[in-house]
């Protein structure tokens, strides 16, 4: 049967949808030996042969899902041309090729799933599926009312409006106040550029939980695997997180 390519490589682990897309474009996906760079082509993955980086896209891994308390000072990429440390460098002992669903900036530090799951990974990074992302930040100063409630709402932000987020204080100062806040998009800096924009500058960053599914007692720098309770958590409507 004929499927989009990026589907294809998706659900064969070798990446996400988006970064399955990505790769084609950079020409690191062959059909039959030939490079395509041509989006959204469909192809029978019985009647030819895929190949990416070189190597054929055929086997079915057995699918992986780890939780990871990311620290700071990591990136979540599967690579670095400046040698900085990456995630999967703290996954020690497992040997499936996960990858980072989504991305925490290197100098936010908390929940980060990684799977070889690419059909998993686009449900929870695509906003459709609404799953709630949890973060904990510290900003400088003490936002006014006002300005919480208009991120809340939603706020114009590079051009596109933000959807509704779950703002809750934690506690307040003068110098800085500890804020959760809860959102399901996942644009890139997005928590630090939404308090940017109304004027305050993000401290510290984590994210606590993916939907309901949260860090618990897992030590910074640590993972586990996940089982299939754990991932129903993620998709779980309310998250136990956000009280108010
Ligand atoms: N928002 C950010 O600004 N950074 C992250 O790492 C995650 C969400």
């Amino acid at each position: 049967m004929e499927e989009r390519l990026q589907k294809i490589l998706a659900r064969a682990g070798v990446s996400s949808r988006r970064g399955a897309e990505e790769l084609i474009r950079q020409g690191k996906v062959a059909i039959d030996g030939q490079v395509v760079t041509e989006m959204g082509l469909r192809v029978d993955p019985v009647l030819h042969r895929i190949e990416c980086n070189g190597k054929p896209v055929t086997q079915e891994e057995e699918k992986v899902y780890i939780l990871l308390n990311k620290p700071t000072g990591y990136l979540s990429t599967l690579s670095d041309p400046q040698r900085r440390p990456i995630v999967t460098d703290l996954l020690d002992g497992v040997t499936a090729r996960v990858f980072p669903v989504g991305r925490l900036d290197y100098d936010t530090e908390g929940a980060l799933l990684l799977t070889n799951d690419g059909e998993l990974s686009q449900q929870i990074i695509h906003p459709s599926f609404e799953v709630n992302k949890t973060y904990l930040a510290t900003v400088n100063g003490n936002p006014n009312r006002q300005k919480l409630v208009a991120l809340e709402k939603g706020i114009e932000l590079e051009g596109r409006r933000t959807w509704p987020a779950c703002i809750k204080v934690l506690s307040a100062g003068s110098r800085r106040t500890t804020i959760e806040i809860i959102i399901h998009e996942g644009r890139k800096r997005q928590v630090r550029k939404m308090f940017a924009a109304i004027g305050h500058r993000v401290l510290a960053l984590e994210r606590l939980a993916y939907g309901g599914l949260n860090l618990g007692d897992l030590p910074r720098g640590r993972y586990r695997f996940l089982d299939r309770k754990d991932l129903n958590r993620i998709f779980s409507g309310k998250n136990p997180l956000y009280s108010g």
